[in-house]
C-alpha cells in the first residue's frame, strides 16, 4: 500500500510497528485511519493522506472498532477541507452533510451515510458486484441485515427483480431510503425495519430464489431457519467468521452440516491476524 511506504519515508524505520498494524479506508471522500500513534504522528499521516488522495474532504480515526447489534464503529475527526467541489455533485436537498457523513461511489451506485451510525465497508464492493452479475432478470430476492442498502441497491441498480430488505438499525434504515432516493429506485426495494428473526418467523421466504445474509457475525444464528424455510433450489450467500486453520474444511463442514451444495466459497476480507470474513454461495437442496 503506497500510504505504508508513504509514512515509513515520512516518520522513520522506527515507526515500523505501527505502521504496518495501520488500517485504512476510503469511504466516499471521508478517509478512516486507525492506528495506534502519537497525535503529532497521526497529523503527519493525515497531511501524507491529504497529498496522495487530493480529494479527500474528511480524515477521520477509528478509535473504536464495531460492536453493538447495529455494528457500528465509533471515529473521530482529525481534519476536515474544502468540500464544496464534492457537495456540489450531490441533489441540492443533500447537500448539508456533517463531518460524519459523506456519499460512496460504487459501481454506478451511490450510498449516503454517517460513519458513527451505520456500518459499512467499502472492501465489500467486489462482493456486492459478484453477487449482483449472478442475478437473472426477474428473481425474487431478500437481503437481510442490509445496512444502508449497498447490497441491494448494486442488484436493483443492474437487474430488474423484486427486492425485500431487512435491517434493525433505525439510523441505517434512514439511509436506506435517501440512498433508493439518489440512486432513482424508488418502487424497486421494500425496506423492512425490523428484527430479521422476527422477519423470517412472520413471512413465508419460499418465494425467494436467493437470500443474501451479508452479516459475518448474525447470520450464523439464523441460517438453519433460513434454509428451513427457503424453497428447494434457492440460493443463500451466507456470510461468517472463520479462523485461518478452518478453512480447508468449510465447504465439506456446511454440505454436511446444512444437507447444501456448496457452490463457491473464498475469503472476503480479513478481521485480525487469523480471524477472516468468509463467504459461502450454497444451494438448498432436498
Ligand atoms: C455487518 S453489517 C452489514 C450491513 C450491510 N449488509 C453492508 O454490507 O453494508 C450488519 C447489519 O445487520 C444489522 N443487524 C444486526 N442484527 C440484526 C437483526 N437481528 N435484524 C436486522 N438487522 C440486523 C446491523 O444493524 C447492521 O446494519
Amino acid at each position: 500500500m503506497r500510504l505504508k511506504e508513504e509514512a515509513l519515508k515520512l516518520l522513520g524505520s522506527e515507526k515500523k510497528e505501527s505502521i504496518e498494524g495501520m488500517g485504512f479506508e476510503i469511504i466516499g471522500d471521508i478517509a478512516i485511519i486507525e492506528a495506534k500513534m502519537s497525535e503529532e504522528d497521526l497529523n503527519k499521516i493525515a497531511n501524507l493522506i491529504k497529498k496522495l488522495h487530493p480529494s479527500i474532504g474528511v480524515i477521520a480515526r477509528k478509535i473504536e472498532d464495531v460492536q453493538g447489534i447495529y455494528r457500528t464503529a465509533k471515529h473521530e475527526i482529525i481534519a476536515t477541507y474544502d468540500r464544496t467541489e464534492f457537495l456540489n455533485k450531490l441533489p441540492k436537498n443533500m447537500r448539508n452533510l456533517s463531518s460524519y457523513e459523506t456519499v460512496h461511489y460504487e459501481h454506478g451506485c451511490r450510498f449516503m451515510l454517517n460513519i458513527n451510525e451505520v456500518y459499512f465497508s467499502s472492501k465489500l464492493g467486489f462482493e456486492r458486484k459478484r453477487i449482483a452479475e449472478q442475478v437473472k432478470e426477474g428473481e425474487n430476492i431478500a437481503v437481510l441485515f442490509a445496512g444502508v442498502g449497498p447490497f441491494a441497491i448494486v442488484i436493483a441498480k443492474h437487474k430488474p427483480v423484486e427486492i425485500d430488505a431487512v435491517e434493525i438499525n433505525e439510523k441505517a434504515v434512514e439511509y436506506f431510503y435517501k440512498n433508493v432516493q439518489l440512486n432513482k429506485l424508488k418502487g424497486k426495494i421494500a425496506i423492512h425495519h425490523e428484527d430479521v428473526g422476527k422477519w423470517i418467523k412472520n413471512n413465508s421466504i419460499e418465494k425467494y430464489s436467493r437470500i443474501i445474509m451479508p452479516a459475518p457475525k448474525d447470520a450464523p444464528t439464523y441460517l438453519e431457519e433460513v434454509l428451513n424455510k427457503a424453497s428447494n433450489n434457492a440460493i443463500i450467500h451466507y456470510y461468517f467468521f472463520v479462523k485461518k486453520e478452518d478453512i480447508p474444511n468449510i465447504r465439506e463442514e456446511i454440505e454436511e452440516k446444512y444437507g447444501v451444495k456448496v457452490l463457491y466459497e473464498r475469503v472476503a476480507g480479513s478481521v485480525g491476524t487469523n480471524t477472516f470474513r468468509y463467504v459461502v454461495d450454497m444451494k438448498k437442496i432436498i
